[in-house]
This record gives structure tokens, sequence and C-alpha cells, in this order.
């Protein structure tokens, strides 16, 4: 299709007719994060979509937190410029098969990592995201065992981190999963300087490399304020953009793949584009649509994480 020589100026037009706010993850391209009204992590996206006045939300992101959007927003146009934007680790956990997981552990409070389906919501106590998911643990009755799905690695870490044992599903994001230790160790080798930050998705293998974890907003608050001035970068390198804009005289090293290749970027969240993002808000398509019973049913533990992480 034709596009408009100025994507820019042509997405700020759609923008004013469609009254709309575009929310973009810090893993998308550059360009789609300049082009955001707001970018954030998924607790920060989240927030976002549940206070916005906007009566059109673009999400330049994956299709578990446009669908979140959706489940805030149900009388709101929710678009994702690709349909095909989905993520690994929400498909590790298919609705069936957990349904009958939760079934084999009854009387277990389920507590779900944000990036799942709608269907997998519908099935959880309380939804956390990467940079709340310790603090909501902790809130959890002492005498009460826990499921945590999907994301294995996470659910490792809020175990090393509240000293709880949780149920675990086995679910894992392949762009975390990525990071080679053995290249990490002759990186560090390499800068001795620089200080290791990574996100909980990476496997223990990596995360006792770091001396600081936690959501891609933590990240980029970390390396903005500390006193060191590099930083090695676990986590997929959409963030180092937001990194150097925040902190223009610091160094950010991405940490590297097992291969020689671009693996670290989210193949999912990359499928945005400017020109996607245009494309959807000039057809108001691709658009998020949901059954009533499920976005009804996912939204009570989004809202119950939304009251435990003020
Ligand atoms: P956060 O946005 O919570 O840092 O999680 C990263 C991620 O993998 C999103 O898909
Ligand atoms: Fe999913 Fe991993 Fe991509 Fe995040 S980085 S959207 S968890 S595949």
């Amino acid at each position: 299709p034709e596009l408009p020589p100025d994507l820019f100026a042509a997405i700020a037009a759609l923008k004013r007719d469609l009254n709309a706010v575009v929310l973009a993850h810090y893993y998308q391209d550059p360009d789609v994060q300049d082009i955001a009204d707001y970018i954030g992590d998924s607790l920060g996206l989240s927030r976002q979509a549940a206070s916005t006045d906007a009566d059109t939300i673009v999400f330049a992101g994956v299709h578990f937190m446009a669908e979140t959007a959706k489940i805030l927003n149900p009388n709101k146009l929710v678009l994702l410029p690709d349909a095909e934007a989905g993520c690994s680790l929400a498909d590790s956990c298919p609705p069936a098969e957990f349904a009958a997981f939760k079934a084999a552990h009854p009387d277990h409070i389920v507590v779900s990592y944000i990036n799942c389906s709608a269907e997998i919501k519908a099935l959880s106590d309380i939804i956390c995201t990467s940079s709340n998911a310790v603090r909501i643990v902790e809130q959890l009755p002492r005498d009460r065992q826990i499921i945590f799905a999907p994301d294995r690695n996470l659910g490792r870490y809020v175990m090393q981190q509240t000293g709880r044992d949780l149920v675990l599903w086995q679910g894992s994001c392949i762009v975390h999963e990525t990071f080679s230790e053995k290249k990490l160790v002759q990186l560090k080798m390499q800068h001795p300087e620089a200080e290791v930050v990574a996100h909980p998705e990476c496997e223990d293998s990596v995360l006792r490399h770091a001396s600081f974890i936690g959501s891609t907003t933590a990240l980029l608050n970390h390396c903005q304020n500390s006193v060191q001035k590099s930083f090695i970068v676990a986590t997929e390198p959409g963030i180092i953009y937001q990194m150097q804009k925040a902190a223009p005289d610091k160094e950010f090293i991405p940490a590297p793949p097992i291969a020689n290749c671009n693996c670290n970027e989210c193949p999912y969240m990359r499928l945005n584009t400017l020109e996607k993002l245009y494309l959807c808000m000039r057809d108001r398509q691709p658009e998020i649509v949901l059954p009533e019973t499920t976005r009804a049913a996912a939204l009570k533990p989004i809202q119950r994480m939304l009251e435990m992480s003020t």
C-alpha cells in the first residue's frame, strides 16, 4: 500500500482523528518508541491502559499486552500493529493443559505472570509482572500453597527471593533463554569495570553473574542512577535505546547470545514496525476482540494485581 512520506506526521494526525494513545514496550524498534506517548514495562503499560481516557489504544507490544489493555477497556478500540506479534512464553501455556494442571493442585493460589493469554488469566487468582512478582507473592498467606505460571525462570527467582515453595509451570521465553553464560563470562573478563544487569526471565546460569536483577523499567532506572559507567545488559536490547538516552555518557553492552545472531531481539516484538503502526491506525485493524465471559474472568486477577502493587 501507498505510504505517506512522513510517517511520524501521518501517525500524529491519526492520533488526533482516533483520539488515540500509543503505548510502547521497551523492546520495540527505536522509531516505534519515539512515536509513543508512553514507553514502559508490562506493569507501567498496564497502569497506563487502566487510566487512559483516550478512545483508542494502539499497543506497540505483543498480543498479551494489547489483550490486557482490552480486558481493562472493553469499550475502547484496541489495536495491535501486527496480529502475529505473540510470545513464546504465553504460547508455552495452553489453556486446556493449564486447567488440568490447576485441577491436579486444588487449593493452590494461582499466580500468573502477565505474559499469558486471557484464557490463562481467567484461570488465575492474581496476575503479576516481573516488577511486582516478589512483592505479590510475599503478600500471600504463608499457609497457602501457590502455583506460579508460566515462566519457570521468573518463578525460580521469586522462590529464591521469597523463600516460598512454588509449583512451577515449565514455560520460558526464547529470548531470555538464548544468553550464553560462557560468552557472558568472557565478556565480563574483557570489561572488568562493567556491571551485569539482567531480567529475571533469564536462566539461573546467567542471573548468578548479575549484580542487579529487575524488570525493564527497574534495569533502566538502576543504570541511570548507578555510579557505574559501564553495563552488560542481559535482556532484549531494545531497552538499550532508552538507556543511552537516559545516560548518554555511559556504555551499554548487550549480553551475548549462544549463536552469532540477532536472536536476543524478540522476534514477536520486532514484527511491529512504524509502517504497520501507521496502517493499523489508518485501517482500524488488527483489533483485539475478546469473548465477554473470558474478559470478565480475566479482569479480576488483573485488578487484584493493580490493588496489590500500589
Ligand atoms: P517487563 O516489561 O516486565 O520488564 O517484562 C519483559 C518482557 O519480557 C515483556 O515481554
Ligand atoms: Fe515473550 Fe520473551 Fe518476547 Fe517478552 S521477550 S514478548 S517474554 S518472547
